[in-house]
């Protein structure tokens, strides 16, 4: 997520049942030419992925299902509309990434004209280029995934992920709304379904969209046959979401408050932000009207405090 999915955020989530996490989306050109904008874009930490025990699909003849220890793993998403500059973005970033995905999903003007995000919705052959071109330079190996909005008409969404299979993609996130609808619009999960057909198995896809709570999760994942749901806006509102907790934990808020000052502090418009999100559904009208009103990080820890959150622990 743009401006958020830094790495505390990520980290946070990691320690609560998210397999999968993604930095927001980068410009691969930027990121390719400036060592700046590499330095803006991304950071990473040997602690900021998850362990988790997973069951394998069959039970043995013993009856039991194996279970096996698996390490989360992190994504770069790049915007691109030129495919060497998303394979030089990749080749840069491959030594501390498990993989790349590019963003088919972006609805902005800006992104539309420059041909990155939406854009490629339509065009199929561009997103084809870029993910070999990305493949041939890092090695096929190499998890290129790509993450795609679906098309008002869903004979282009059945050509773009049948295209982006054939040209080595490793996995299909679908965002279950097409360009021109806001996240207010309810999902489409018939539409993801459709997209999980179309894929006909050869690869995992990934069912976005309106995931606010674990039960939602597993319903998307059953409605859809999709292999994995993504959440965004509910991870904001609760980052323990895939853990089955029903709204953010106080240890969760302590954990960010403690993970975010250990990665060196967040700008504090950044930080107040992801605050006043997981404390959304939990403020009083005149709670939250002061807690807009806060100017500084000692301000908001002090305010978690009077709110008899444990702090430093
Ligand atoms: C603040 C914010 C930032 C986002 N940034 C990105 C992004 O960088 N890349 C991307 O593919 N989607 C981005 N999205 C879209 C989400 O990944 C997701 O597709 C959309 O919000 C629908 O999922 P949700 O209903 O779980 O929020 C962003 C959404 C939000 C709310």
């Amino acid at each position: 997520m743009v401006r958020y999915s830094k790495l505390p955020f990520r980290h946070l989530v990691s320690l609560y049942d998210v397999h999968i996490t993604h930095t927001p989306m980068i410009l691969a050109k930027e990121f390719s030419r400036s060592a700046a904008a590499r330095a803006g874009d991304f950071s990473t930490s040997a602690a900021e992925r998850g362990a988790f025990w997973m069951s394998e699909g069959c039970a043995s003849l013993s009856g039991k299902k194996r279970r096996r220890l698996v390490r989360g793993a992190l994504i770069a998403q790049f915007a691109a509309s030129d495919p060497k500059h998303m394979a030089d973005a990749t080749e840069l970033i491959a030594p501390w990434v498990d993989g790349v995905d590019l963003n088919c999903g972006c609805p902005q003007s800006w992104a539309y004209s420059e041909h990155v995000g939406s854009w490629l919705l339509r065009n199929p052959d561009r997103v084809r280029d870029i993910v070999r071109a990305t493949k041939d330079r890092v090695g096929w190996a190499f998890p290129v995934s790509v993450k795609i909005r679906i098309d008002e008409k869903l004979e282009k969404t059945e050509q773009l992920v049948q295209t982006a299979i054939h040209a080595g993609a490793s996995h299909i996130t679908v965002h279950g709304r097409n360009r021109h609808q806001a996240s207010t619009q309810p999902v489409n999960l018939p539409g993801i379904s459709f997209a999980v057909e179309a894929a006909k198995g050869e690869v995992p896809v990934v069912a976005n969209g309106d995931a606010w709570s674990l039960p939602e999760v597993v319903k998307i994942r059953n409605e859809t046959g999709a292999q994995g749901v993504m959440s965004a806006r509910g991870l904001l509102a609760n980052p323990a979401l895939f853990s089955g907790y029903t709204s953010t934990p106080p240890s969760a808020i302590a954990q960010f408050v403690d993970i975010s000052l250990n990665y060196g502090g967040l700008p504090f418009a950044l930080f107040h932000r992801h605050v006043a999100y997981m404390l959304e559904d939990r403020f009083e009208r005149a709670e939250k009207t002061y807690f807009n009103v806060l100017t500084s990080h000692a301000g908001v820890l002090d305010f978690l405090e009077r709110r008899g959150l444990e702090l430093g622990g």
